[in-house]
């Protein structure tokens, strides 16, 4: 879905297909040299991070593992809520592993602080994070995010994964939601 068939919910394009396949491609290529000889697991954090996974994986040289989180901070909401419950956990037992989270976006740091402390808690044998996006502005606490793509200004975003109320993952493009399709008159 390209976001001109939905022009009238989007203000503005803010990151291309191409552009975040670029990113993609040349992210993977440091992550390839910084694993060089090691395993490496891939966590994905549920539902926005599965396109990034999807792209970035298939960008790596690496023969990794995958494994999934759910967790949730948000409800049809678009402001962070700061409480983060796990929806479904790890499969995997990440103790001595080599871990990178793969993000969608960074907005207040909340939901990863949490996450990079719990997945300290079991023994990791390092933690690094990938996000595609961050929002440097929104930033409640800092993240040592290794692999970052694009810092973006702090408008709500949707498309490649990251929704509102479930809707827009599938557009390709990063865009700027309209206000008028979340505020409340
Ligand atoms: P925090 O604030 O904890 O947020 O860093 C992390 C999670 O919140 C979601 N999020 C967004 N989702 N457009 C979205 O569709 C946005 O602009 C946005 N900002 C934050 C996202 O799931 C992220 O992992
Ligand atoms: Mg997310």
């Amino acid at each position: 879905m390209h976001a001109s068939e939905i022009e009238s919910d989007l203000t503005k394009v803010l990151v291309t297909e191409e552009q975040i396949d670029a990113k993609l491609e040349e992210l993977a290529s440091h992550i390839d040299a910084d694993y060089a000889g090691k395993d490496l697991l891939l966590v994905g954090v549920l539902k926005g991070a599965v396109m990034v996974m999807a792209d970035l994986s298939r960008h790596l040289g690496h023969n990794v593992q995958m494994d999934w989180m759910a967790v949730s901070s948000y409800g049809a909401s678009t402001k962070s809520s700061g409480v983060v419950q796990i929806r479904k956990d790890l499969d995997t037992d990440i103790s001595g592993r080599h871990v990178l989270i793969v993000e969608d976006i960074i907005d207040s740091g909340l939901t990863l602080s949490w996450l990079l402390d719990n997945f300290a808690s079991r023994g990791a044998a390092s933690v690094e994070v990938c996000a595609l996006l961050r929002k440097p502005d929104a930033a409640k606490v800092t993240i040592d995010c290794k692999y970052v793509g694009f810092d973006i200004p702090s408008d709500f975003v949707v498309g490649y994964g990251l929704d509102f109320a479930e809707r827009y993952r599938n557009l390709r493009d990063v865009a700027v939601l309209a206000p008028h399709i979340y505020t409340e008159d």
